[in-house]
């Protein structure tokens, strides 16, 4: 694919003091005013590179897709604020806005449902591959495996800088995905899988697939596809978090992108990721079961020496409110109040915002609620299974994932690959097996 990096160089420099000498580097200027300073020849010029642990202060790329102003709060999908979409969008269509770079006109719209609709099969033969896994095989390590066998059945679709077999398994893979996740759970509760239906929507026909049994008629609920449209797009795009610059990384190998998403999916697995979503309803389960005390909780949140952190608050980028958290939260009072269900376990999040909120030690390290906080609450009431809620963070980054691998294939990236500061022995003697 050709680069059409855009040059951001603005005019502005940074000069950099090193010793007796003295380096002037480039500013860059992103559209929302941030600025970076561009290392990219500092250790060609001086021999020095820039050391940043955990990339917290790194930008690893310049990028269209998601605008995050952590200290404000917002979050924009291709400059559309991401409450709007939850609003008045549904999933495919921000699928298509993250995946093209654009909103769809109608005609596009209806073609891309139409691609999503008829590729949603799995080949007949991977149904055999979900019998070799153990019973209580995490869906997490069932997706990631799938994804990266699917790549095996489209052996001419793999060539990453080819953009006609690209262009042909996008809409495959986003429609694949959801039913290789449905599947899992069929199977982890020994019901027959059930095949997707091709006059339902998208969000529809994942929870046909998911609760239809064959020995009776099964209705969605509008209500649950409405819910789930929300939750998918809010999860949809969040620029280079940990699993975005995974898969943006193994792709940035030529690796297919098949095996890319695949290595996303195990990063967002992660509890201090998109695991935490799991990990936050097992916390609230917990407390919940030991009499509800939030207070003790709280203060061993707090306790350096206690590994204990509270799960679903903190966040890397936002230092306020993460925006997504906000409107799940007000979805889980207005649904659950609509449903008439009194969940205790939202008493006992919604407390423990109380509290972590009133406390210094939550205020000084500005650590809110973040979108795993409250997403598990509503997953819980549609009936979907604890184990499964990573699942369905997968399904709603997929689209956010291809955009980037995407827009790094386009932008010509280099390969990925950080330098470090070697910290080991110097010239260390090999000592025969006999003298050690
Ligand atoms: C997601 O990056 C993304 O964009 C991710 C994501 C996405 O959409 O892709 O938004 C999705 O992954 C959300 C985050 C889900 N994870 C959790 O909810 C797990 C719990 N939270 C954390 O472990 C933590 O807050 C992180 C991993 C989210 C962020 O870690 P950072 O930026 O490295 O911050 P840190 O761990 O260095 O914490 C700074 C301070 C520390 O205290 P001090 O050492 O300064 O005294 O805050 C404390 C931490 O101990 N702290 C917490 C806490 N999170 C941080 N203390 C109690 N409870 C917590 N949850």
């Amino acid at each position: 694919m050709s680069s059409n990096a855009h040059n951001t160089h603005t005019g502005e420099t940074c000069r950099l003091e090193l010793g007796s000498k003295s380096y002037e580097l480039p500013v860059i200027t992103g559209t929302q005013q941030e600025k970076a300073i561009d290392i990219t020849s500092l250790r060609a010029k001086s021999g020095y590179i820039t050391l940043d642990s955990g990339y917290g202060n790194t930008g690893s790329t310049q990028s269209e897709v998601t605008y995050i102003d952590g200290e404000n709060g917002v979050l924009k999908y291709r400059g559309i604020p991401v409450e709007v979409l939850a609003e008045k969008s549904d999933f495919v269509e921000t699928s298509y806005l993250l995946v093209y770079g654009k909103l769809p006109t109608a005609d596009e719209l209806s073609a891309f449902r139409k691609q999503l609709t008829y590729h949603s099969l799995i080949h007949e033969d991977m149904l055999s591959f979900y019998d070799g896994y153990p019973p209580q095989a995490h869906p997490m390590a069932i997706l990631s495996s799938m994804v990266c066998s699917l790549s095996t059945y489209y052996p001419d679709s793999l060539d990453p800088n080819d953009e006609e077999q690209v262009k042909r398994i996008v809409p495959r893979l986003l429609s694949k995905l959801r039913t290789i996740a449905a599947y899992s759970f069929k199977k982890s509760i020994g019901q027959p899988v059930i095949y997707p239906k091709n006059d339902l929507s998208f969000c529809e026909n994942f929870l046909y697939m998911m609760f239809a049994v064959p020995s009776e008629s099964y209705e969605v609920d509008p209500e649950w596809v409405k819910t789930l449209n929300m939750l998918f797009i809010l999860h949809g795009d969040h620029e280079q978090n940990c699993s975005t610059s995974t898969v943006r990384l193994v792709g940035s190998s030529d690796a297919n992108l098949f095996a890319s998403i695949s290595a996303g999916i195990c990063a967002l697995w992660g509890p201090k990721h998109g695991g935490a979503n799991q990990a936050v309803i097992e916390m609230l389960e917990r407390i919940h079961k030991d009499g509800g005390n939030v207070d003790a909780v709280i203060r061993r949140a707090k306790d350096r020496r206690d590994p204990f952190r509270l799960s679903g608050f903190g966040h890397r980028v936002y230092k306020n409110f993460d925006p997504r958290a906000k409107v799940i939260k007000s979805a889980c009072d207005r649904i659950l109040g609509t449903l008439g269900v009194h969940d205790p376990l939202l008493d006992i999040a919604k407390r423990i915002e109380e509290l972590a909120l009133s406390d210094t030690y939550f205020l000084e390290r500005k650590l809110y609620p973040n979108v795993d906080f409250y997403s598990g609450i509503l997953y819980r009431v549609m009936g979907i299974p604890t184990e499964m809620f990573t699942v369905m963070f997968a399904l709603g980054r997929l689209p956010g994932w291809i955009a980037h691998w995407l827009e790094m294939k386009r932008r010509g990236e280099q390969i990925g690959r950080p330098r470090q500061i070697y910290q080991g022995g110097v010239d260390v003697p090999y000592v025969p097996l006999a003298e050690r």
